[in-house]
């Protein structure tokens, strides 16, 4: 059976664009197809400043989320990454296959380092090897797909070259996993800037869609999203990026086509009321049973014990191969 493993991160209150890209899929497709393992990952949300109560709070409300968007812990694993040793014991292993000319090329590093730069302050040695720790996330588990947005697929090449490179060196010990991506919002716009992606950690910002938004708030968002001068409805990414951004929310929310759904409007303001709506309707039932679990905090302590648990179970073997095959003694 195919094996599947994503993640996400704590590091501010998922949003729509982490729903369409990436949660949606897991759990209306690849738990059903595939032996699938869904992670909060925590310790990546420590490669920038954090506070220790928020990272806590989001693990448990992310996790919550998972749940919440349909993922069943009857049909795949649930887990936070620091419940289990083997992501650290592995990361270190494939540090010392990695280069750090490797590093210091990732998309990410070069973006993010000079912001946490500006903020005055220094950048975490985390934030360059994180890339690392992610691969070993991924071929601790043997994982052939791994489904993500598009801004990981640079990631995922990354684990690609360590296990190709791994396996030539010390003998073959990992499976080369692939990036699969949803069809459609693979990457959702940020609705004030459509030119930069969707992301959590702009908080607040009223471009950001979050998934426990008030459907109030979600409409007022969506109904101010920036579009184009034009006052037409066309699909093109390039010179009409705001409008493109809604089309494609709007298309996922339904299974439509974007370009198909082009043609059905005459002005900005019907499309983004019908979108509102739509994204209002898709997120009304994630909504009631995250408020149905977070009445049983431990039933989600108890789900993510387990997935712990099992998820233990299937790296220690593989990881413990990784350090006999790399030249460790064993113990
Ligand atoms: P992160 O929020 O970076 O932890 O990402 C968790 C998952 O959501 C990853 O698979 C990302 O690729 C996906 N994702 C995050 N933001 C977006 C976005 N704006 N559009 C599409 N996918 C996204
Ligand atoms: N780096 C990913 C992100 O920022 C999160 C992540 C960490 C992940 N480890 C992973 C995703 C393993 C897929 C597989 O979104």
């Amino acid at each position: 059976m195919t094996r599947v493993f994503s993640g996400v991160k704590p590091t501010g209150h998922l949003t729509l664009g982490n729903y369409l890209g990436a949660l949606r899929q897991w759990a209306e497709i690849d738990q059903h197809r595939a032996d699938a393992l869904f992670c909060v990952v925590d310790l990546h949300a420590l490669t920038v400043h954090h506070d220790p109560a928020r990272v806590r709070r989001l693990t448990r409300q992310a996790a919550t989320l998972l749940l919440a968007s349909g993922l069943d812990p009857e049909l795949c694993t649930v887990f936070v990454q620091s419940h289990v040793d083997e992501h650290t014991r592995l990361s270190y292993l494939l540090e010392c296959v990695a280069t750090d000319g490797e590093m210091r090329r990732m998309i990410q590093y070069k973006e993010k380092s000079p912001r946490e730069r500006a903020r005055g302050g220094s950048v975490r040695l985390s934030l360059l090897t994180y890339p690392v720790l992610m691969a070993a996330d991924i071929l601790a588990y043997g994982t052939d797909e791994v489904p993500v947005g598009d801004d990981q697929t640079q990631h995922v090449e990354l684990a690609r070259d360590l296990a190709v490179r791994f396996n030539h060196r010390y003998g073959h010990t990992f499976t080369v996993p692939k990036a699969t991506a949803p069809k459609v919002a693979a990457r959702v716009m940020n609705l004030q800037d459509p030119t930069s992606k969707m992301g959590k950690s702009q908080d607040a910002g009223p471009g950001v869609v979050h998934l426990l938004d008030e459907p109030d708030v979600i409409r007022k968002k969506i109904m101010r999203a920036v579009t184009d001068s034009e006052e037409d409805v066309v699909y093109d990414r390039g010179s009409r990026p705001g409008v493109a951004n809604l089309l494609e929310i709007l298309a996922a929310c339904r299974g439509e086509e974007p370009e198909a759904l082009s043609g059905g409007y005459d002005s900005y303001g019907a499309l983004k009321k019908d979108t509102a709506e739509a994204v209002i309707e898709m997120l009304r039932p994630v909504q009631q049973r995250h408020r149905e679990l977070c009445a049983d905090p431990g039933a989600v302590d108890a789900v993510l014990r387990e997935g712990a648990e099992r998820a233990r179970g299937i790296a220690r073997p593989r990881v413990d191969a990784a350090y006999r095959a790399i030249g460790l003694l064993p113990a």
